[in-house]
């Protein structure tokens, strides 16, 4: 019998722009403060990119440093898969731009995925299921996000929750690995968007430019109520395929959208806090990217040794959730 093979991650990398915005700059231009963001969100600053920085460089720097801790030859790379929705163009994709950079073989499948905050985790699960096809070994998988080109500015209830940043790993199958994913999505723009704008006048139709601005739109309360309870449910649904219980669990690598979230989300599943990464008080929620960084954070500062097991997680827009029970 064939066996059911999972993925091994070879390597990671994460790549965060060197201008950092606290809370406190926040204060000055809205009517909010330090101590609110702090307890509301658990965020402490985020980064965000300065002139010539761009989704494009943010995931060059990142998966260079995946392709480089992998040790593979980029040419057995055949799949390349960026999660996000604030690439630099709607066409190219970043995963095309970046065969380009990279220098990767022109037979490389490469296409961008949106799912939002979910973008990684979504793009980790479809580059598993297409490498079962693939003639190449590796699949390159990204997420990343410059939000800070999409947000209101004069908004404080969704302009202090956002950052830019990448993350990248390589992956292959392995029959010695686990991997155990499920996903879902609740359709509708109203709780959290990002709208298309007509630009120009349309001569033949006479559609007017659109005056509302492409920038994220969220109502909290209710992604907030909608994150509560999908996260648990779809872990829920993990641990039961991969017959696993949650105590097992070494790292709950989640999308850092909220600290209470993460904690509540803790609670539910009854495991101890720590076993929650927590990284959203220096990066803010930076949406596709955010699991992807963590993970690398765990991964380079040595936390994760061969064999533990992880949860991967994320939740957002969409809306979308998805988990993913793999080993490190
Ligand atoms: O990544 C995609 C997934 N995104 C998320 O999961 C985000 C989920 N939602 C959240 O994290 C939270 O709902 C927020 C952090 C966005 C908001 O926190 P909240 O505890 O739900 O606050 P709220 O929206 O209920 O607002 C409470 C009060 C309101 O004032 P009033 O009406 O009670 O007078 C807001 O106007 O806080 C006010 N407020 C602020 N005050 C100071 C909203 N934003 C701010 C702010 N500073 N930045």
């Amino acid at each position: 019998m064939a066996v059911k093979k999972g993925i091994k991650i070879l390597g990671t990398g994460s790549s965060v722009p060197d201008f950092e915005v606290p809370n406190d700059e926040f204060a000055k231009i809205l009517d909010t403060n330090d101590e609110w963001i702090t307890e509301r969100t658990g965020i402490k600053t985020r980064r965000f990119v300065q002139e010539g920085e761009t989704s494009l460089t943010l995931c060059e720097d990142a998966c260079k440093k995946a392709i480089s801790e992998a040790g593979i030859d980029k040419e057995e790379i055949g799949i390349v898969i960026v999660g996000t929705c604030t690439a630099d163009y709607i066409t190219p994709s970043m995963a095309c731009l970046l065969q380009g950079s990279l220098g990767l073989d022109e037979r490389t499948l490469a296409f961008d995925l949106n799912a939002a905050c979910s973008g990684f985790v979504y793009s980790l699960n479809t580059a598993y299921l297409l490498l079962h096809g693939s003639f190449k070994k590796y699949a390159l998988v990204v997420g990343v996000e410059v939000l800070s080109r999409v947000l209101d500015y004069t908004d404080r209830g969704s302009s202090i929750l956002f950052g830019d940043g990448a993350g990248a790993c390589v992956i292959e199958l392995s029959g010695e690995k686990p991997f155990v994913f499920e996903a879902g999505s609740i359709g509708g723009a109203e709780s959290l968007n990002i709208p298309m704008t007509y630009q120009e006048k349309n001569p033949f139709t006479n559609k007017e430019p659109d005056t509302h601005k492409q920038v994220v739109n969220i109502n909290g309360n209710e992604v907030y109520r909608f994150v509560q309870d999908a996260f648990p449910k779809s872990a829920a649904i993990v641990f039961e395929q991969a017959g696993i219980t949650p105590d097992e669990i070494d790292y709950f690598i989640c999308h850092q959208a909220n600290l209470r979230i993460l904690m509540a989300s803790a609670k539910k599943l009854k495991v101890p806090f720590e076993k929650f990464f927590v990284n959203i008080d220096k990066y803010g929620n930076t949406s596709a990217a955010s699991v992807a960084i963590a993970l690398d954070e765990l991964n380079k500062t040595g936390t994760l040794k061969r064999g533990q097991k992880l949860i991967l997680a994320g939740f957002g827009g969409g809306l979308t959730y998805g988990s993913a029970y793999l080993t490190w």
